[in-house]
């Protein structure tokens, strides 16, 4: 059995995968400051799975809080997901995004190569690439003319990552490039409910479903896509939870690698394809309408999943419906709470 840390564990993403890697029959131990999470969602993965989640409540930041954690527990992998991850807010708060999340990434691995911790799996983003690439992003495609604060701080702690695996040959890494996160945990007890209106699609969708948000704008129908609206990479929470267990099983396999790998389902769903999806899975009528384009938005981005598949063995299962039916089923019980 392995014992993995989990930075930023008590997350949307970070507490789906502590419930795959639980069920394959790994430890997980969490760091989180709470600073966009609750303690309550590792307490809800702790009673799913009938097991013990030690929690350290501070900053990745707090270099001895990090070497209590290495002294107290056996860790054999980190997987680090602590960040500031709002692309707007990004925007107007630069130095807040730069400071969190690069030095976060600075101390944890200072830490991990004091204390002998030599495998890591970092929760980067499609965000990295290049918008002028092909819309079908493959890894070694170019990255940077990142649009905001956020992306740029993904697109730097990749070169960190890349420059430490590089000058510390016992560090290996994957970095993980999401594409679009979606829905949540079966179960319902787990899933994203973010704070005041939400950004993105499918939690303002959610919202619209339980009717705390009267309709849904749709930003655009006169893009150059099948149906005028923007096409995305929209992969189920679980699979994507999935996705980090099988890069874990990579790096308990391989010594000394430093590898990108996109994670998506490699199929473009448009937005009103999602809408409709979720109405066909919830058996209900979601109101919309068509409102201006968003700033920033490219028509069209998914990823190329063959580097997943041939490296990690990593194919996602759950279909679209199901990512609907899971959020929707997820927000009712939110709501009630
Ligand atoms: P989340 O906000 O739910 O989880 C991030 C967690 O990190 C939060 O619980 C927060 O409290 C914690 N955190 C932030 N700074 C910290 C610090 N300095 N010390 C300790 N804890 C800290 O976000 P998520 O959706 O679960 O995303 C996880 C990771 O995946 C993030 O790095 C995010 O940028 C990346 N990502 C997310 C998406 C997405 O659409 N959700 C897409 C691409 C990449
Ligand atoms: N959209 C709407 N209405 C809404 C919200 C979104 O029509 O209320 C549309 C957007 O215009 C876009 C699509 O739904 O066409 C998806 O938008 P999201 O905000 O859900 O996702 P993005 O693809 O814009 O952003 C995601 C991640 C970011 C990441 C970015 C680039 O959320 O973290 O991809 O990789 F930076």
């Amino acid at each position: 059995m392995s014992r993995v840390l989990l930075t930023g564990g008590t997350g949307y993403i970070g507490s789906h995968t502590a419930v795959s890697l639980l069920e394959n029959g790994h430890d997980v131990v969490v760091i989180d400051n709470l600073v966009n999470s609750r303690e309550d969602s590792i307490r809800a993965v702790e009673k799913l799975m009938n097991a013990k989640i030690p929690l350290y409540i501070g900053d990745l930041r707090d270099e001895e809080l990090l070497e209590r954690i290495f002294r107290e527990n056996e860790i054999d992998a980190v997987i680090h997901f602590a960040g500031l991850k709002a692309v707007s807010e990004s925007v107007y708060k630069p130095l807040e995004y730069y400071q969190n999340n690069l030095d976060s990434t600075l101390v944890l691995i200072r830490e991990m190569l004091k204390n002998g911790v030599t495998r890591l799996v970092f929760s980067s983003s499609a965000t990295v690439y290049d918008p002028a690439n092909d819309p079908e992003r493959v890894e070694g495609m170019p990255t940077g003319n990142c649009t905001c604060p956020y992306g740029w701080s993904k697109f730097m702690i990749e070169q960190i990552i890349r420059d430490c695996c590089h000058a510390y040959p016992q560090l290996s890494a994957i970095m993980l490039r999401y594409f679009n996160p979606v829905g949540a945990h079966p179960s319902g007890v787990i899933g994203e409910n973010p704070q005041g209106i939400p950004n993105n699609l499918m939690p303002y969708i959610q919202q619209v479903a339980v009717g705390k948000l009267d309709h849904l704008n749709i930003f655009g129908n006169d893009y150059e896509t099948k149906d005028g609206t923007c096409v995305r990479d929209y992969i189920h929470v679980c699979d994507l939870a999935d996705a980090h267990v099988k890069a874990f099983d990579y790096l308990l396999k391989n010594d000394s690698c430093c590898l990108e790998i996109n994670i998506g389902s490699g199929h473009g769903v448009s937005v009103m394809e999602l809408v409709t999806a979720f109405e066909k899975a919830n058996d209900m009528k979601l109101p919309y309408q068509f409102a201006p384009r968003r700033a920033g938005d490219l028509p069209i981005f998914f990823a190329n999943a063959d580097r997943a598949r041939e490296l990690l063995g990593f194919e996602t299962h759950r279909s679209v419906e199901d990512m609907c039916r899971d959020a929707f089923n997820y927000q009712q019980k939110a709501q009630k709470q």
